[in-house]
């Protein structure tokens, strides 16, 4: 039986490598080691599809090489700022990518990050660690209390929208947001405003929950100095959406109290100001990295691929 064939840019776990290899003529990456510019542009001349994630830039220049035979890119991920959407549309390349499946994941993670910059709990833990830490203190190491604080959230999407209601239950704040288009319907109290300026103006937490890719950051420079008095901000997005150099001098200069950041400009980088800084929560982008969703995402990224090489409707095209 003919079989297309697939390239796997980065290891997979086993239950989906072992799905791939029952209906896919299957290239594995066993190094894991991110595949160069020239590898993914031979990997387009090789394969039927490629599935993809996050580290692998899929840019014009990858996709518009010649002798291009892949049809389909299925992206582990939900978000696609790595691949070149108007690229591949204009090329008819079909894209999909992996919603739904990673929400509470990364919904928990920024509850995680929220409660960990509040606390101070990077910061202390490593004063523990280091023999610092000389006994109880009333008045050391305070961090601030959550209940009845405001939560902003930017992009109401399905992230939003699950880590807005976890921490009002979980830590009874009061949650507002902004969203480019209005929202309602929604399962919990929320109040969407009209602008950015009014969130940042009124939110004790910030949490970002917008896709990446676009040509400006969401929070740029003059926005830090329209926040309310040291807030602290949440990252769980894209490293892009924040001016990440703005947000280091607001770190430093204590404009915000402290930072949560799973996710970073030009990843795997993360400039040593940043680690040098003492109020911040830094993680390695693992909103989805339990290992039920890791799963969960690898099965719809071989379910779309599947779907498109056997010409059923695709469980989530993006292109
Ligand atoms: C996503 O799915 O977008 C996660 O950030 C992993 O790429």
């Amino acid at each position: 039986m003919y079989k297309p064939k697939v390239i796997v840019t980065r290891a997979v776990l086993p239950s989906v490598a072992k799905v791939l290899l029952e209906n896919f003529l299957v290239e594995f990456n066993p190094s894991d080691i991110p595949l160069s510019e020239s590898e993914l542009i031979t990997a387009c001349r090789n394969s039927d599809g490629i599935l993809c994630t996050v580290s692998d830039q899929m840019t014009h220049k990858i996709l518009r090489s010649t002798n291009r035979k892949v049809s389909i890119l299925s992206n582990y991920g939900v978000g696609v700022s790595n691949i070149d959407i108007e690229c591949s549309k204009q090329l008819g390349l079909v894209v999909t990518n992996t919603p739904n499946v990673l929400t509470n994941s990364t919904a928990e993670l920024a509850l995680f990050l929220i409660l960990a910059v509040s606390r101070r709990t990077s910061y202390l833990e490593n004063k523990l660690k280091k023999n610092m830490w000389k006994g109880f203190s009333i008045v050391e190491d305070l961090g601030s209390s959550l209940e009845g604080k405001t939560l902003g959230i930017i992009g109401m999407g399905r992230i939003g929208q699950a880590t807005a209601l976890k921490v009002q239950k979980a830590l009874g704040m009061k949650v507002i947001f902004f969203n480019r288009s209005p929202i309602e319907d929604l399962a919990f109290e929320a109040k969407q405003l009209r602008n950015l300026n009014e969130l940042l103006a009124e939110s004790d937490v910030i949490s970002l929950h917008a896709p990446g890719g676009s040509e400006s950051p969401i929070l740029q420079r003059e926005h830090f100095s329209l926040m309310k008095r040291t807030p602290i901000l949440i990252n769980t997005a894209r490293g892009d959406i924040i001016d990440q150099e703005a947000l280091i001098e607001s770190l430093k200069n204590g404009v915000i109290s402290g930072a949560g950041l799973d996710v970073y400009l030009d990843e795997p980088k993360v400039p040593s100001e940043l680690l040098s800084l003492n109020n911040v929560t830094l993680l390695p982008h693992i909103g989805s990295a339990t290992n039920e969703t890791r799963e969960a995402m690898g099965m719809l990224a071989v379910n779309n691929l599947i779907a498109h090489f056997s010409d059923q409707n695709y469980p989530s095209r993006v292109v």
